[in-house]
């Protein structure tokens, strides 16, 4: 008998090594937060206890990728490392060239810098906020093309962060001469972690390859994503998740890539690609700006540790614990009364601050409400996807963004389910006293990005 005929999800490893958790009072906590402007961004990591941030090079590395880091061999030129990366990122996703970066970032400026440019559109299903900002910079307009269904919290579409294929025919047959590339994000983070099916995918080829277009990938949490195929897809229950991904990679002409989500690195990311001029250019840009194309911005041990990381993720075991407990969250948080976005997506749960707060204005900010709620109640840290984030117009103004989000996003192997059930006791006492809880003004902001250090102040209630 599996533990699959068995409903606790139990986390398929044990604890090898500690860190201690600083425990703190609310008193603490709200001296802490009020110190940081109410930006959980400035507040320090040790005082937050379960740090729902990011997934983003926060999960634990495994004894066999510690043990690969003193393999690493730190030759500028020809690593041995770097041959067991390339052939590891090759094993899943076969591309002539394979160029690491010191993390996604990197890979998508470098791209961008050779592909982008004044006047031209760079389609996505939804751009990560880096992605968008590495498009723009170069002068290029950033479009997302998420179907209706991505943009409905409440829409249980199985592959909402599908791209809308004849929205992208439409862009094309107008401007095609103007889109050098066209990106899929797999999982669609900035739309709930959502996935796209393998037959979006096809669908996507297709429509490419009638217009001759690049077609790349931003493949941060592939694995997830062929993990969704496989449960949800007509055709491919069953299947292996190296060989959804295989199909998956097979479809694309290359990819950008931050290792610091399912490779399961605390650092890295790489660029890949067929294309060998393409390739030649970006590599030129690279030695500028990251390394030698054999390191690229990383030591030779990062490199052995995501060779390793990346036969761990596409384990089955490994990928039904954590879409099932990232499920379980969502699922119970839904029980306590929390709003949540529909379906639970992999590497997170969002959270519908409108929805819960409908005393406050999006001017007002919803979500930096609910999440120094959650870090004062319990020391749980969020971020705030919204009118924070978003609302800031290029001319000085500000809107509502199109929601006011909450992400609880879950480090990979890195809390257990009693962690987890404390957070959904804490989002509990949340949603109980959800009236009472403040808005917020901002008295300090940057020019750009302001959610990283914008100062805040409660509003009187
Ligand atoms: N693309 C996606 C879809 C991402 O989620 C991220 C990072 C990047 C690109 C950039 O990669 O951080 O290595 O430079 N997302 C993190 C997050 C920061 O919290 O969602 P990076």
């Amino acid at each position: 008998m599996t533990t699959e005929a068995f409903s606790t999800i139990i986390e398929p490893f044990r604890i090898h090594s500690v860190e201690p958790l600083r425990l703190t009072t609310p008193e603490q906590r709200r001296s802490a937060v009020r110190d940081a402007g109410y930006n959980l961004f400035q507040v320090r990591a040790e005082d937050v206890l379960i740090d729902l941030l990011t997934d983003s090079g926060t999960g634990a590395m495994s004894r066999d990728q510690w043990a690969a880091i003193q393999h690493g061999d730190e030759s500028y030129a020809g690593s041995p490392s770097y041959y067991r990366f390339r052939d590891a990122v090759r094993e899943l996703f076969p591309f002539e060239h394979v160029i690491p970066t010191h993390q996604g970032r990197a890979a998508e400026k470098i791209l961008f810098g050779v592909l982008g440019g004044p006047g031209l559109v760079v389609p996505n299903n939804t751009h990560f906020d880096t992605t968008r900002a590495n498009v723009e910079a170069t002068g290029a307009t950033a479009v997302d093309l998420v179907i209706p269904e991505g943009r409905d919290p409440q829409s249980l579409h199985p592959f909402k962060g599908n791209l809308d294929v004849d929205a992208l025919e439409a862009l094309l047959a107008e401007r095609a001469d103007d889109v050098p590339v066209v990106f899929v994000t797999i999982t669609n983070n900035s739309g709930g972690g959502q996935p796209v099916s393998l037959a979006n995918l096809r669908a996507v080829r297709e429509v490419c390859d009638r217009y001759g277009k690049r077609l790349f990938l931003d493949a941060c949490r592939f694995a997830e994503n062929a993990w969704f195929i496989r449960e949800r897809e007509p055709g491919q229950e069953g299947r292996a998740v190296v060989d959804i991904v295989r199909d998956i990679a097979a479809l694309a002409d290359g990819m950008t890539m931050s290792a610091k989500k399912d490779p399961m690195g605390n650092i890295g990311g790489w660029l890949a690609m067929d294309d060998d001029d393409l390739a030649a250019r970006c590599r030129n840009v690279l030695i500028l700006t990251e390394g030698f194309p054999t390191y690229g911005g990383l030591a030779g041990r990062d490199l052995e540790a995501l060779a390793q990381g990346l036969t761990e993720v596409v384990d089955h075991d490994y990928l039904r614990y954590r879409i099932a407990s990232t499920a379980y969250l969502g699922e119970a948080l839904r029980k306590v009364g929390m709003p949540v976005l529909q379906p639970t997506g992999g590497h997170a749960v969002y959270l519908d601050a409108r929805a819960l707060l409908p005393h406050l204005d999006p001017l007002q900010y919803p979500g930096q409400s609910l999440a120094v709620a959650l870090y004062e109640v319990g020391g749980v840290r969020s971020c705030e996807i919204g009118t924070v984030m978003f609302g800031r117009q290029p001319d000085g103004s500000e809107r509502a963004a199109s929601l006011d989000l909450v992400r609880l996003a879950i480090p990979r192997r890195t809390y257990t389910q009693s962690h987890i059930d404390y957070v959904i006791e804490v989002c509990e006492r949340v949603v109980r006293t959800a009236d009472d809880l403040p808005g917020y003004r901002i008295v300090d902001e940057p020019p750009a990005l302001r959610h990283f250090t914008a100062r805040f102040e409660p509003l009187p209630s």
